[in-house]
């Protein structure tokens, strides 16, 4: 038996390279981690290696305290994870206090976790808390459009929100609370990892303005998902634009109307 043939891991894998194949990582562009469940630690415990030291992490996750995140590794490339996991992504432990971190298995010809690591691991302390345990996926990206949209649309939630809404009927059902955006920062520290959670506590969806895309979920599939549906919204917000801007779209009503049938709790802020 080999680690890939792990469920959890082989899916980890498959969103990476379907990542790459939308686009959304050129280089070592993204990033992406995963709480790993009890049950599932269980199963990998006999591939583990527990001698590495324990470095700081840079934030303070106390509610993460001895949890397993699988997390890719910082300059890897989402293209090669597929072809060689061991060397590209990695498995950390999280010691009690919720303060270090050390790698247990993976990056075996060295490397440390992705420069996100912070972001990542606030975020998961986040949504780990406001979803009852639920959440377990944090996934990064650059995709061209969101970025694009960043130099032009006012850099305000409620901006972005009813754009991405308007642009596609089935926007408003999946991500009914909206979406946040973090104005540009230096990526890779503390401050841009406490900004970024704070927006995760209103949304599962972060942009950072003229970088990229967080996003939150409970599985893989959801949360490549709700990155897809946000990116193919601002691709089609950029078509409109260019064959000279909207004629006719849904109306605040049509929202509301929506919100009713399906039983979506809208963010009702933005439809004021
Ligand atoms: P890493 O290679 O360290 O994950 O950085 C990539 C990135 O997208 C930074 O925001
Ligand atoms: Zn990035």
């Amino acid at each position: 038996m080999k680690i890939t043939d792990i469920s959890f891991v082989e899916k980890y894998i498959r969103l990476t390279m379907d990542g790459y194949l939308k686009g959304w990582h050129e280089r070592n562009g993204g990033n992406f981690s995963y709480r790993i469940k009890k049950d599932e630690v269980e199963k990998i415990e006999y591939f583990l290696n527990k001698n590495d030291e324990f470095q700081a992490i840079g934030v303070n996750v106390p509610n993460l305290a001895n949890e397993y995140f699988m997390v890719t590794g910082s300059g890897k490339y989402m293209r090669n994870i597929a072809l060689n996991p061991e060397d590209n992504i990695a498995i950390i432990k999280i010691d009690e206090k919720g303060e270090n971190y050390k790698i247990v298995w993976g990056l075996k010809n060295g490397g440390k976790p992705t420069s996100e690591l912070p972001t990542h691991l606030k975020n998961h302390s986040i949504k780990k808390e406001l979803t009852s345990d639920k959440f377990r996926v944090i996934y990064h990206s650059h995709p061209a459009n969101i970025i694009a949209l960043t130099f032009v649309l006012p850099l305000t939630d409620k901006d972005f929100t009813l754009a991405m809404w308007e642009m596609m009927t089935e926007c408003p059902v999946i991500f009914p609370r909206g979406i946040g955006v973090v104005p540009w920062m230096v990526p890779g520290g503390k401050d841009i990892a406490i900004a970024t959670s704070e927006v995760m506590k209103k949304y599962d969806v972060a942009i950072w303005a003229h970088h990229g895309i967080f996003c939150a979920g409970e599985d893989f599939d959801s949360t490549f998902g709700l990155m897809d549906a946000i990116e193919k919204s601002a691709e089609i917000y950029i078509k409109v634009m260019s064959m000279g801007g909207k004629k006719q779209t849904i109306p605040k009503e049509g929202f509301i109307q929506l919100a009713k049938d399906f039983n979506l709790d809208i963010n009702q802020e933005f439809l004021k």
